[in-house]
């Protein structure tokens, strides 16, 4: 069932959205999320004690988490009942932002599939209309707030600000295509001291989203860094930065499966250089089942993905859920 259903999609996204101009596939795509009630189909959860994980302490159904993109409510409500382990915000800044102008996104094919490179700019409605969005939305799961700042002030305020809302909180240091967060990965003094500044204005766990851009710095600085501020959760990672002329910047953040080999390196080198200090959640390139496993197998304590749920539809979560079971001692 599950797997004609995750063909049917394929076919859709292969024969529809992927003709489609960018915009409007998103138009259309985020319209049926908001529209179709799948949350309410039982066929995408499966809870069973064996897939639970805890992250930062927090317990999560399952170790599949859906990344950060989205901060409309209703399409959070309804992603927390796609079979996801928890969801992610998008990155929410201080003020609204109105994100970088069209072309801010655009797809990428390559040998290992479908992928994107975007230059969205943290489009966002800024933390006070972000704040009374969420308001009444039920946490069927954990919701991660992820948010993005420019300054050590900025982290904590907006950490102590969303900390109401939040059962963990994500710091976004990594997006590549927006200075904002960018150059937080050059900067590693200022950084401990703005991580400190979050942690310590947390109520709930955080966690810090590194660059797959700097693997060296993030090894013996950043993770450092984020250890020394009793962060306990690292997302690795954010998007690749690549040079793309058909997006108004000219460059953006390259994801889905051609980032896959390297989020699955750095995830098996930071669990080797940093053992059980820390939880890992591997994010980059998750567009398959196996790809999943592979990072838990290297050493994730969780794995997110967006790309994959564009490309693949909103059924692998359950068929990554499946895989995960399927290999699971029997109770
Ligand atoms: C259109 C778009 C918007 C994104 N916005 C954010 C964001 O606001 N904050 C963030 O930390 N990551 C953001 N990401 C990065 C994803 O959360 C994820 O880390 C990255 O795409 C790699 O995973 P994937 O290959 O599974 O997509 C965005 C990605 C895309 C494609």
């Amino acid at each position: 069932m599950v797997s004609v259903a995750a063909a049917a999609y394929r076919a859709f996204y292969g024969g529809v959205l992927s003709r489609l101009p960018e915009q409007t596939a998103i138009r259309i795509g985020q319209s049926l999320l908001r529209a179709l009630p799948l949350d309410r189909c039982p066929f995408f959860t499966l809870r069973d004690p064996r897939l639970e994980v805890t992250l930062g302490g927090v317990r999560l159904p399952n170790p599949v988490i859906l990344a950060a993109m989205y901060y409309d409510a209703r399409i959070l409500a309804r992603a927390m009942g796609l079979g996801f382990g928890a969801v992610t915000t998008k990155s929410i800044t201080r003020q609204p932002r109105p994100g970088h102008p069209l072309p801010n996104l655009v797809r990428s094919v390559t040998a290992a599939g479908p992928g994107l490179v975007n230059c969205n700019g943290f489009q966002n409605p800024g933390l006070d209309a972000f704040l009374a969005s969420m308001r009444g939305l039920r946490h069927r799961v954990p919701l991660i707030v992820s948010v993005a700042g420019e300054s050590e002030e900025d982290y904590a305020d907006l950490v102590r600000a969303v900390t109401p809302i939040a059962d963990l909180v994500e710091l976004n240091i990594s997006s590549p295509n927006t200075k904002l967060v960018y150059t937080w990965s050059e900067r590693p003094r200022q950084l401990r001291e703005a991580l400190e500044g979050a942690r310590r204005a947390a109520a709930v766990p955080v966690s810090v989203k590194i660059s797959p851009d700097f693997p060296d710095e993030n090894e013996r600085h950043i993770i450092p860094a984020a250890i020394a501020a009793g962060i306990q959760i690292v997302n690795y990672g954010n998007a690749r930065r690549v040079d793309e002329p058909r997006l108004s910047q000219k460059a953006g953040g390259l994801s889905g499966p051609a980032i896959f080999p390297a989020t699955l390196d750095n995830v098996r080198r930071t669990r080797k250089r940093f053992g059980a200090a820390l939880d890992i959640v591997g994010t980059g390139g998750v567009d398959a089942p196996d790809k999943a496993v592979a990072l838990l197998d290297a050493g994730a304590t969780a794995i997110g993905y967006f790309t994959g749920f564009v490309t693949r539809g909103p059924f692998l979560a359950r068929r990554i859920l499946d895989a995960l079971l399927a290999r699971a001692p029997r109770a």
